[in-house]
Order: C-alpha cells, then sequence, then structure tokens
C-alpha cells in the first residue's frame, strides 16, 4: 500500500542523469510531497527529501547499503568489506575504529598538517596554481603523514593521482570509470602491503597512527582484518581527505562570490564565525547528491508500506536547502548557523543521526576543521586574486566543481599575516 506519489514516467534514469542533483528535490516540490516513486535503471524506488525522511533513513539499523548503488560507485567509494558494508552489531564495532581516529584532536591535527605542506609548496605557486589540482596533492601527502604512512619521494603524486581519480568517476560510467577501478586496484595492492609489512614488524608506524590501529584492529570475532579489508579500510581514511580539497575550492568560490565576507573573517578572527562560514558552504554547495539504501526491516512511513529489499534514495543535497527547515535557502548567509540548533537531521551534508549507529560520516569534523583552517589561510594569509575564468558549477555533472578548478594567480603572504 502507498500514499506516495508516482512520477508519470516509467522510468526516470535519463531525468536523473539530466538534472542530477536537483532531480530529487524538483519532484518533491512538484507533488508537495517529502517523498515519491519511480523507477532508476528499471527498479522500483522511493526517492525522500527532507528532514522527517533524514528521521526515516537514517534510524539505526533500518536500511543497508548492499546493493543499494551501482556497482561501479561502490567499488571506488567505500567498496565491499567495507565499514559502510557492514550491518548491524557488526558495523557499530567497526565504526568504533573510524569514530576514535577521527575525533576531533585528530581532525585538528590533520587540518595542521595539510596547512603544514600547504605553507612549505606556496613559494613555488607564486604565479598561479589551479587550488582544487594543488589542494589534492596537498591532502594526500598530509593524510598519509597523517595516518603514519611513509611516502617515497615522488611517490605522493602517484597517490593523489589514484585517490582523485576515485572521486572523480564515482558518479560516471565508461572509460575513464574503468581507468579508476584499475588506479583503485593499485592503491589498494600497496594499502595492503603497508599493513602487511606492519604486521610481519618491517614497519613500525607511530603508535597511535591509523595505520597502526587498522593493522592491529580485530573484528567483532575477535579475529584482526582480512589484508584486503583492512588495506580498504586505509584507503576510506585517505581518499575522503583527499575529496576535502572539493570542499577547499567550493569555500574558495564563496569568499570571491561574497568579497565582503572575505572581508568579514579577514577583521573578525574568531573561531564561530569561521565555523559557520564552512558550515554555511557545507550546506549550500553541492557534494554527495543522495544516499541509498535497502530495506531490512519492513515498516511504514508516510502511507507507504516499505517491504525487505526495497530501494530507497535520501536528497542529501535538496534535504540542506529544504525551505521548511531553512528561510531563504538559496542565500549564502553562515549567520544562519549563529541560532542553529546543531540538530541531526536537517544539514545532511555528510549523512545524518548518530555517526556512532548509523552510517553517518565519521569523518564530519575532519572535514570541518581542515576547511576552517583552508579558509583562515585564504581569507586571512595569502593574498591572490581570481583571473577572469570560467566558474559556473554544473549540477548535472556529480561530483560538481567549479568548471576551472578555481584558479588563483599572484599568491603571496599577505603582508598582515601573523600564521
Ligand atoms: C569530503 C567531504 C566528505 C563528504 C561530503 C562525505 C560524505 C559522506 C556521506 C554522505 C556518508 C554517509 C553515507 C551513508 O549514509 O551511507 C559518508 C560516510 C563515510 N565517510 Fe565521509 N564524507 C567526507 C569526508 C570524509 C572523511 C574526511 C573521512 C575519513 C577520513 C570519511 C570517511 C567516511 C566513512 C568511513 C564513511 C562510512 C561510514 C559508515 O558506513 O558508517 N568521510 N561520508
Amino acid at each position: 500500500m502507498s500514499a506516495l506519489p508516482r512520477t508519470a514516467a516509467a522510468d526516470s534514469t535519463a531525468a536523473f542523469l539530466r538534472e542530477g542533483y536537483r532531480f530529487i528535490p524538483a519532484r518533491c516540490a512538484r507533488h508537495g510531497a517529502p517523498a515519491f516513486r519511480t523507477r532508476l535503471l528499471l527498479r522500483p524506488v522511493v526517492c525522500a527529501s527532507g528532514a522527517d525522511a533524514a528521521a526515516m533513513f537514517y534510524s539505526p539499523g533500518r536500511f543497508t547499503r548492499h546493493g543499494a548503488l551501482p556497482p561501479t560507485t561502490v567499488r571506488l567509494l567505500q567498496d565491499l568489506g567495507s565499514v559502510q558494508a557492514q550491518d548491524g552489531a557488526a558495523h557499530t564495532h567497526r565504526k568504533r575504529l573510524f569514530m576514535t581516529l577521527l575525533a576531533p584532536d585528530a581532525a585538528r591535527h590533520l587540518a595542521a598538517l595539510a596547512v603544514g605542506r600547504w605553507r612549505e609548496r606556496l613559494p613555488v605557486w607564486r604565479s598561479g596554481v589551479v587550488l582544487h589540482d594543488v589542494l589534492r596533492g596537498v591532502l594526500c601527502e598530509a593524510a598519509c603523514r597523517w595516518a603514519g604512512i611513509p611516502l617515497a619521494p615522488g611517490e605522493g603524486a602517484r597517490r593523489t593521482r589514484e585517490l582523485a581519480a576515485m572521486i572523480e568517476q564515482a558518479g560516471s560510467f565508461g572509460a575513464g570509470t574503468a581507468r579508476a577501478l584499475w588506479l583503485r586496484r593499485c592503491s589498494e595492492r600497496w594499502a595492503r602491503a603497508l599493513v602487511e609489512r606492519v604486521r610481519a614488524g618491517r614497519l613500525v608506524p607511530p603508535p597511535d597512527s591509523a595505520l597502526a590501529a587498522v593493522a592491529a584492529f580485530r573484528d567483532r570475532d575477535g579475529l584482526p582484518l582480512d589484508s584486503a579489508v583492512a588495506a580498504v579500510e586505509l584507503v576510506n581514511l585517505l581518499r575522503p581527505t583527499v575529496a576535502i580539497a572539493r570542499f577547499v575550492v567550493f569555500a574558495a568560490h564563496a569568499l570571491h562570490a561574497h568579497p565582503q565576507w572575505r572581508r568579514r573573517l579577514r577583521e573578525d578572527r574568531s573561531e564561530p564565525l569561521l565555523e559557520c562560514f564552512v558550515q554555511e558552504v557545507r550546506r549550500l554547495y553541492p557534494f554527495f547528491p543522495a544516499v541509498g539504501g535497502r530495506v531490512r526491516e519492513a515498516f511504514s512511513w508516510r502511507g507507504h508500506d516499505f517491504g525487505i529489499g526495497d530501494w530507497v534514495l535520501f536528497d542529501l543535497y535538496g534535504t540542506n536547502r529544504d525551505p521548511h527547515r531553512w528561510h531563504e535557502p538559496e542565500r549564502f548567509d553562515p549567520t544562519r548557523f549563529a541560532a542553529w540548533d546543531g540538530n541531526a537531521w536537517d544539514f545532511v551534508a555528510q549523512g545524518a543521526g548518530d555517526a556512532h549507529l548509523t552510517h553517518r560520516c565519521p569523518g564530519e569534523r575532519a572535514t570541518i576543521e581542515v576547511m576552517k583552517a583552508f579558509v583562515a589561510l585564504l581569507a586571512r594569509e595569502v593574498e591572490y586574486e581570481v583571473p577572469p575564468q570560467d566558474l559556473a558549477i554544473d549540477l548535472s555533472r556529480m561530483p560538481a566543481l567549479p568548471a576551472s578548478g578555481m584558479r588563483l594567480v599572484n599568491l603571496r603572504a599577505a603582508a598582515s599575516a601573523d600564521g
């Protein structure tokens, strides 16, 4: 039984690819409903948006991620055997590893390492850089250092290429995806060898590092992770750290589009203002459009009976700009976060609910700290110019990015910098 509206089109795959991020919110608005039924890739699916849908979708244990996204997307992002592929108690146990490794202090340490790497490289970039390109390298090298992974000279560029390809191709299908899958296998072989060397005592990472923790971690059955699975989890720490480059580029885009905010952040150096700015960038700019799940336990919601195995897509992009929750949602206004109550359902760039109990991202604090560190640099410490370029963000391309990757020229330390 269902009270949810159904799209007129029998299958919406072409519309989804054409409209990208806007596909779900546009139809929810059209139907005046928080969810609708359609087919994608010929499979029936319920697409749901908004804070109530977040509470429905992120109710602990209700959905599995198995069979909920195209196999190439799964392989390039979280992958088989990963924490995201776990359910129930096995998931909670494995998730603790990530929550511990990515605790606030560790997140700040990661941000400090990334900024340190940026400062070392800045003199080389004086004449100009594509921000997205250089940040991916900076974040890859910082993530490896943070994780206790040694990099041979020149290896940073290779690992950056591999990790970046996984992100770029996650939403595509074709030759680029095949190449990204091949590069992913190279990363996995490398990460697996690292784990095996640590276990054999041939490599000794710092005892509190991610590499040491993943190599030593025991699953709920008391056994160490298979080295292939340990490699997947190591990559699951490195790849998304490189992905933060996208959010920093969006932050630079926002500083450029709203120069009053660049001035304000330069004048008011308070931590809360920086956090509000970063949160508004995470709310408004497009990253993951949606997450998918398949029902584990039958339940009813909004007059629709969900059966075991049913497929649901929860709308991250549209929930962040839901007019029922956000005043003038399309307006870039960091001050809205000064009064935000911090609830777990209406701001969902990296998932919703309690990260310990659901699949919500464990790297949210790390993402915020890295973004804050780079926004502070860009607004207060580095002088640069933004030459004419194509800054358009194509919402049918997932994941999205300003077309130019954000080119900056004449970079130099600001005379007033105190960092
Ligand atoms: C770049 C910004 C990031 C975005 C937009 C992002 C987004 C997300 C989203 C939407 C989910 C939830 C998926 C779901 O419900 O199935 C997720 C899960 C996850 N993220 Fe992130 N993430 C980011 C950064 C990070 C970082 C920095 C790390 C680690 C260093 C990380 C590690 C993970 C892991 C391991 C999961 C799986 C959690 C689970 O299944 O319980 N992410 N991420």
